[in-house]
């Protein structure tokens, strides 16, 4: 086993069998998994654990709000480099972000005006992205310090999350308890495996909202993007969906066969114009659950390629359109217009209010799953 005093052996403490048993992990000693502190967020520490495979790929993870604070992968040469967006301290993420990097909770994307209506009740939410609720409210699980445990699980290094939300947090029915096992595989790939159960009806729609930008550094317009998807969402205004699965084929949302981000992105299109670009939910057809290809993305100059698996039905594909200069991540680099992209798979936005959309209720005795993979190659 190879130690430094860096690198210290994390020891696994049993296998959390307190509630949604499941982690495939053998306890044992690692030198795969790195922890050192982050600083301290509502008064608790936090930590920031290094997750390595044998293949030189790296991914920091800490346990306020999940955030994947880096994650460095190789390019055509060989060389390891960062492809996600972020900040090196954790008191710039307890300030001010976009979403950089988390777990997306209770609520994926938005629910229109902040309200649904759930066994007749009606429950409402946070409007912190007016008028409609975004990504869990003005505490979600982005914001919240998880509980966390290290695993040398034979699928490679693994933290594991959990967090209990408490019945009305944020304006959502029951207490739900979630778990989020984040694995750095030997396939280059960083999955994310969720599960979460209630003890009263509820929705839920979670995800990841990583920034990539696979050259790791200037804008993405040529990124190319492949999405094995014939439908998407359209929006109003203030993007909540219309209730239409519109073919995306003869529009700029047509991406069945590989395109550059850039070349429709400034086209005279209503729904582009409503999302400042791309910033909406490809529909995939699909058994819910099955686990398929949702996205791969090229970057011609690197040669990286990030392919995007998920069992879930939807995937909103976000251009970065809100970034505007006034951020400075890591290493001085201040975040310009569209210099990342997200791939969120998740169920559509508004679902609650959408009686035709997949339902996104889960009642007590249901176990929530959701596996969201981001795998690296190159070309
Ligand atoms: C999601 C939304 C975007 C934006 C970002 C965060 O991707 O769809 O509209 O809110 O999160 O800035």
């Amino acid at each position: 086993m190879k130690t430094s005093l860096n690198w210290i052996p994390v020891l696994a403490a049993g296998l959390g069998a307190a509630w949604l048993v499941g982690c495939a992990s053998t306890p044992q000693e690692s030198g795969r998994i790195r922890t050192e502190p982050f600083g301290s967020a509502d008064g608790q520490a936090v930590t920031l654990y290094t997750l390595r495979n044998s293949k030189g790929a790296e991914a920091r993870i800490c346990n306020y709000g999940g955030i994947v604070v880096s994650l460095k992968v190789p390019d055509k040469n060989g060389t390891i480099g960062d492809v996600v967006l972020g900040y090196d301290k954790l008191e710039d993420y307890v300030k001010v972000t976009p979403y950089f990097g988390c777990l997306v909770g209770r609520y994926g994307n938005r629910i229109a005006r902040g309200q649904f209506t759930l066994n007749g009740v009606t429950c409402t939410l946070a409007t912190n992205n007016y008028p409609n609720a975004l990504h869990g409210g003005a505490k979600g699980f982005d914001k919240r310090v998880w509980q966390a445990k290290a695993y040398d699980s034979p699928a490679g290094p693994q933290l594991v999350l959990r967090y209990v939300s408490k019945d009305g947090e944020e304006g959502y029915p029951g207490t739900l308890f979630v778990k989020a096992a984040y694995t750095l595989t030997e396939d280059n790939g960083l999955r994310l495996d969720y599960a979460a159960t209630t003890d009263k009806d509820t929705v839920l729609n979670l995800t990841h909202h990583s920034y990539f930008n696979l050259a790791g550094k200037g804008d993405i317009l040529g990124h190319e993007v492949m999405l094995p998807a014939g439908r998407f969402t359209p929006v109003d205004a203030t993007l909540i969906p219309t209730g239409e699965l519109k073919p995306v084929a003869g529009t700029p949302f047509d991406f069945t066969r590989p395109t550059a981000i850039g070349a429709r992105i400034n086209q005279e299109d209503e729904q582009l114009k409503f999302g400042g670009g791309y910033d909406h939910n490809w529909v995939f057809t699909k058994r819910i659950g099955d686990l398929t290809l949702l996205a791969r993305v090229t970057e011609p100059t690197t040669g990286r390629v990030l392919e995007v698996w998920s069992t879930e039905p939807g995937l909103q594909f976000y251009t970065g359109n809100f970034l505007d200069g006034t951020i400075t991540g890591k290493g001085g680099w201040v975040y310009q217009h569209r210099n990342a992209f997200c791939l969120e798979p998740q169920h559509f936005p508004d679902s609650p209010n959408q009686p035709n959309f997949p339902s996104v209720v889960l009642k007590p005795g249901q176990t929530y799953r959701n596996t969201i993979i981001y795998r690296f190659a190159v070309k």
